[in-house]
């Protein structure tokens, strides 16, 4: 199935060429998602807070001389995604309110704040350093700036239709700041923000995808460019059936807020995310867990902690995860899995601990070996009602005894004989 964003891009892309330039992605799985910014300071939400009209914009913005981003250690954030298991990460370079964390625009962290230097730089150069791929975030709107019509829910400074040269302006500086990020951090993954504001060609989206790709052709870009991305990017919200998109990334926030907000300790446990991380993979989506560092540059340590169990399940059950490709459709099993690419290894997925029962139907394959991942026991199977003159499989029963269960989500590793093969019939006779 062609998709509209694949359709109606103009570069040739190929489906073949695409899922080349997809695969990095396909397998990375988790990335980590950083949003950081002048909102950290008094803990308001990201942009939202001014536009929302919950604070002034003037009071807003005067957190610029709170943000010193004293104790900002990017070797160190990249030392934390390296351990939680994420193969990318994606920052704020600019959010909706238009402060650049590095040296552009009319308001940026090196010019307007104590921090006083580009913070951009030693954290791309941090993830390079550990094999990371780099990712920007870059919000197409631009609440703050003079030329930007939108400013707060219900006032605007002008329609584009009235004023389409002063609209022009602005585009020619949005497009600059696009070029600079292709430039000077040469992104692996862009991750536009705010798209619904306007139309693809008030935003030149075909412009911005030829200004991204004419710098680097494998760069990969979201699906927020107005029908111009490579990818879908559903967020908070889980989806309950599979997406019909072949690549699509879940944006999903470790407390209530992408920023950091003193207030907000609404924190999901270590188990509810990597049984919301294993669920999306299994439905061959990847995770983007976002995390909102203080002010001063420090990460909330209820997000440290995230992290590290995430990246201590992740070590122990990697290859359950990692370049794999989705599991079974929906009916054979109660629960996630995964594949190996080559679809001799079946991963089934056993959240919390389980009655240590599963049970497996549909299973065409002999099953040569189950074992525990990550911790090495091998399991019995029994396959149970296989009538032996009918072509339907029997049922797999598999007991798992507890002292082999992980405390998050314990993984088996069917090795079948041959590549999957599924009976998907109504029973019976046939
Ligand atoms: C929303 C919000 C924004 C946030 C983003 C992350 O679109 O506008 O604040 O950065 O989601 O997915």
């Amino acid at each position: 199935m062609l998709l509209p964003i694949f359709a109606s891009g103009q570069q040739k892309i190929t489906p073949e060429s695409i899922e080349r330039k997809m695969q990095w992605f396909a397998d990375a799985k988790l990335g980590i998602f950083i949003h950081w910014g002048i909102y950290a300071v008094n803990g308001v939400s990201e942009s939202w807070s001014f536009h929302n009209e919950q604070i002034s914009h003037e009071d807003y913005m005067k957190q610029v001389e709170g943000f010193k981003a004293k104790n900002y250690d990017p070797e160190a954030w990249a030392e934390l995604i390296k351990e939680s298991g994420a193969r990318y990460s994606v920052i704020t370079t600019k959010h909706h309110d238009g402060v650049a964390l590095w040296k552009s625009g009319p308001v940026n962290v090196v010019k307007d704040t104590p921090a006083g230097r580009d913070l951009l730089t030693p954290f791309y150069d941090a993830l390079r350093a550990r094999d990371i791929k780099t990712g920007a975030y870059f919000s197409l709107i631009d609440w703050s700036h003079k030329n930007y019509p939108g400013f707060l829910k219900d006032s605007s400074r002008y329609k584009v239709a009235d004023e389409p040269k002063r609209w022009e302006k602005f585009q020619k500086f949005n497009l600059g700041q696009i070029k600079e990020i292709s430039a000077k951090f040469k992104p692996d993954l862009w991750w536009f923000d705010g798209d619904w504001e306007h139309s693809a060609e008030e935003w030149k989206s075909t412009e911005i995808r030829d200004i991204i790709l004419s710098g680097k052709p494998n760069a990969i870009i979201n699906g927020r460019l107005q029908g111009y991305g490579d990818y879908e990017t559903p967020e908070q919200n889980f989806p309950v059936s599979r997406p019909a998109y072949p690549w699509w990334e879940l944006c999903m926030t470790t407390n209530d807020n992408w920023g950091y907000r003193h207030t907000d300790t609404n924190w999901k446990t270590p188990y509810e995310i990597i049984t919301i991380f294993v669920d999306a993979v299994s439905y061959g989506g990847n995770l983007l867990l976002d995390i909102g560092p203080k002010e001063d540059g420090t990460i909330p340590e209820e997000q440290v902690h995230i992290l590290k169990e995430l990246g201590a399940w992740n070590k122990k059950h990697g290859e359950a995860i990692f370049g794999t490709i989705p599991g079974l459709p929906q009916g054979h099993f109660y629960g996630p899995s995964t594949l190996s690419k080559d679809s001799t290894s079946l991963y089934l997925f056993l959240p919390g601990k389980t009655s240590g029962n599963v049970m497996l139907k549909g299973l065409k394959n002999k099953i040569n070996k189950i074992t525990v991942v990550g911790e090495g026991s091998s399991l019995d199977h029994k396959v149970v009602g296989k009538i032996s003159w009918s072509p339907v499989p029997g049922l797999v029963y598999i007991t798992v005894p507890e002292e082999v269960q992980d405390r998050y989500v314990t993984v088996l590793e069917l090795e079948l004989e041959d590549e999957l093969s599924l009976y998907r019939g109504k029973g019976g006779l046939q």
